[in-house]
């Protein structure tokens, strides 16, 4: 005969709200019935009699509580892990069931003791399936998770809970018999919700709403075809019913009070699987690294991200070491354990991680994994992709740092040279044979560290810039810093790099970008059709879209102006020859062309023309300004996002970037790139160039070389 399943229950004598744990005892404290709730707990006593073999625990009248057995601890193969309770309040009840299973015989294993856990209000068995459904969040750490799977030899599927109101999972989720599972999924993280919608089919997932969760209706006792459960909707009895469950009502308004119900307020005793049918994986579920970080932890916000990053992920951290700098320029250590809800999250995280420079313990001396490409421009699927920070991958025992550093590359390694080289590729330059690092393993990367003050000056820029403009005598200030900058670049034939938008032009910053050119201050020139266009425009004809530079005033037919500004260019085969022709005589090409600075112009698909120049196979485009920004050491961006965000994918961390435009938003989003190096200003581009130039350049007011008036003459 099959033996009756058994159930712990501990009478609710010393029930009572006397402190608050969760938001369904906030108001609550002394307000329960203890005649209402004697008498609902033994007539759901009555009901589980006629189902199982309820057994009892003496109740303490110092632990109202104790009532919900489900937190006494988990079950399984007659193996219990006793809970450890993340409330002080709680926690003098650990002892007395544990007491309790002992001298019942269970086999009691212990969690390690900083481990938090609440028994089988976290933890359900999967009814269908040798698996477990664990929660987090609330009660239980991510961290037991791992510990439970090892200790039970069953696999746990971890499930984040974000509602506090369904801070144990047993309050949004009720495996049933026959692998159905009642839920309410807005109580879980959405990796959770697609983690449970993975696992089980939908005509088994019985999804529930708000309504029927706040009163519980997830917080049943499945035995067989029957569940017991305070209330639920007639909308819920049916679906129960066409699923061939019959729902037994039972009220328990008073335990409600205290954020529990049915489920609650029992412990099952014989849940088994077979386990070795169970085809455990200890490689599944949640995954552990050990991570080191050194730096300017805390100034240079390292730690604080870090945390953050993992908290965003689902995962959570410990940390297990920390040895503080003891002054400004002194740097930190911190040895951190991380754990991940599952693989795929670890991988994540890791990725995170390394983008802040940390080293990971466990795998410290393995070499990078490669895999091979299969087919032309097409990585192997596990490929690591890189950041814009230096990074070194191990190949045999040896690291070597990679090549061409750029973000959302990946990192091919020729291992066939007699020193084996590793470079920053393209995807769609990747040829069959290629080897490439996958996975995250033997992958490190060195994050500059901020030059002293650098952080906080740093700060500074953002913290004007995301006020919205910029007053006269902060961006002042700021140009100041940037002409110094500029100056000793200059000084030491470094590179500066220069991507400008059309809007340079529109707001009078053209001659003065000419001028720094003419100095020798921009090392090369991106941009787009329309900067050029338009520079062109003003240097013949006087007008900037139409619009007469001096005045600010639309010219009568300006509008058709740049059309007539392409077509001389046209007809002259290209901007260089226009102005060996002398055609063009000032401006920003101008000069460029004059003093032999490279320049790249992109397409677009709103480009007028193009001039011959203008580079409209994309991939070409890439490249060419992938090719002029090598070696820069500031990048000045001028209000063109498409072509600033552009040249920021392909710039490696350590390169100055500056950004100047005036929408926030803009220089927002062209700053943050967590590069230490970048300044953002919120200006007019056009006032900016000009404080700019007069600090660099003192060679008095150019001449405009060509006006509107004789202009027609060259069309
Ligand atoms: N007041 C108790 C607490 O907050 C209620 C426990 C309900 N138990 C459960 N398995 N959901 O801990």
């Amino acid at each position: 005969m099959e033996q009756r399943p058994a159930l712990l229950m501990c009478p609710a004598d010393f029930f009572s709200v006397r402190y608050v744990i969760n938001p369904w005892m906030e108001g609550n404290v002394s307000r329960v019935s203890q005649t209402d709730a004697l008498r609902q707990w033994r007539d759901l006593r009555d009901i589980l009699e006629g189902l199982a073999e309820v057994r009892l625990i003496e109740p303490d009248p110092n632990l109202p509580d104790m009532v919900f057995t489900a937190n006494a601890g988990v079950v399984l193969n007659g193996r219990v892990l006793p809970s450890r309770f993340a409330h002080g309040e709680r926690r003098p009840e650990e002892p007395l069931f544990r007491d309790w299973f002992e001298r019942h015989h269970f086999e009691v294993s212990m969690l390690p003791e900083d481990q938090q856990f609440e028994g089988a209000g976290d933890v359900l068995l999967d009814c269908g399936r040798a698996r477990l459904w664990a929660g987090y969040g609330f009660r239980t750490s991510l961290e037991a998770h791992r510990t439970l799977a090892d200790l039970l030899g069953v696999e746990a599927i971890s499930l984040r809970l974000i509602d506090p109101r369904f801070y144990h999972l047993d309050t949004c989720l009720c495996p049933l018999e026959d692998g159905f599972l009642i839920h309410y999924s807005a109580a879980f993280d959405f990796p959770s919700q697609q983690r449970i919608r993975d696992l089980v089919p939908p005509d088994r997932l019985i999804s529930i709403g708000e309504s029927d969760a706040v009163e519980f209706a997830c917080n049943a006792v499945n035995i067989g075809r029957k569940i017991v459960l305070h209330s639920a909707s007639d909308g819920l009895k049916q679906r129960l019913a066409d699923a061939g469950f019959e729902v037994i009502t039972t009220p328990l308004n008073e335990f409600l009070k205290a954020g529990g119900a049915a489920k609650c307020l029992t412990l099952r005793l014989d849940e088994s699987v077979d386990l070795a049918a169970a085809g455990f994986d200890p490689e599944g579920g949640v995954r552990q690294e050990t991570v080191e970080l050194e730096g300017h932890l805390l100034d240079g916000g390292i730690l604080d991200r870090a945390l953050d990053m993992t908290a965003d992920c689902g995962g959570s951290f410990k940390v297990l070491d920390f040895e503080l700098g003891r002054d400004h320029a002194s740097r930190s250590r911190a040895t951190i354990q991380v754990a991940a809800p599952a693989a795929e999250v670890m991988r994540e995280l890791r990725g995170l991680l390394l983008s802040l420079g940390a080293r990971f313990v466990d795998s410290a001396d393995e070499d990078a994994r490669l895999g091979r490409v299969e087919t032309d421009g097409v990585a192997p699927e596990d490929f690591y992709g890189t950041t814009i920070y230096p990074t070194d991958v191990r190949v045999d025992g040896h690291w070597i740092r990679a090549s061409h550093q750029r973000m959302d590359a990946v990192i091919v390694v020729d291992t066939d040279a007699k020193l084996p080289t590793a470079e920053c590729h393209l995807l769609r330059d990747l040829k069959k044979g290629d080897c490439v690092v996958t996975g995250m393993a033997g992958i490190r990367t060195a994050v500059p560290e901020p030059e002293s003050n650098r952080a906080k000056s740093g700060a500074d820029a953002f913290a004007f810039m995301s006020a919205g403009v910029s007053s006269e005598r902060r961006v002042e200030g700021a140009v100041e810093k940037i002409a110094w900058d500029m100056r000793r670049i200059h000084e030491r034939s470094g590179r500066i790099v220069v991507v400008a938008g059309p809007v340079v032009v529109h707001t009078g910053g053209a001659t003065h970008l000419a001028r720094l050119v003419r100095a020798g201050y921009v090392q090369a020139l991106l941009g787009g059709n329309a900067i050029a266009v338009h520079d062109i425009e003003q240097a013949i004809m006087g007008t900037s879209l139409g619009v007469d530079c001096l005045r600010g005033l639309p010219v009568r037919g300006g509008h058709r102006h740049h059309l007539r500004v392409i077509n001389l260019i046209r007809c002259h085969g290209g901007i260089a020859a226009a102005v060996q022709a002398g055609a063009i005589n000032s401006g920003i090409l101008y000069e460029c062309v004059r003093a032999g600075v490279p320049y790249s112009l992109a397409g677009s698909i709103r480009d007028d023309g193009p001039l011959p120049d203008t580079e409209t196979d994309m991939n070409r485009a890439q490249n060419e300004y992938a090719r002029l920004i090598e070696g820069a050491d500031m990048i000045l961006m001028l209000s063109s996002m498409l072509h600033s965000i552009g040249t920021g994918n392909m710039t490696p961390a350590g390169v100055k970037l500056v950004c100047v435009d005036i929408n926030p938003a803009v220089v927002t989003k062209l700053a943050d790139r967590g590069s230490l190096e970048s300044t953002g200003i919120v200006t007019d581009v056009g006032l900016f160039l000009d404080r700019l130039s007069r600090q660099l350049v003192s060679d008095g007011i150019e001449s405009r070389r060509a006006g509107g008036k004789n202009a027609d003459s060259f069309l």
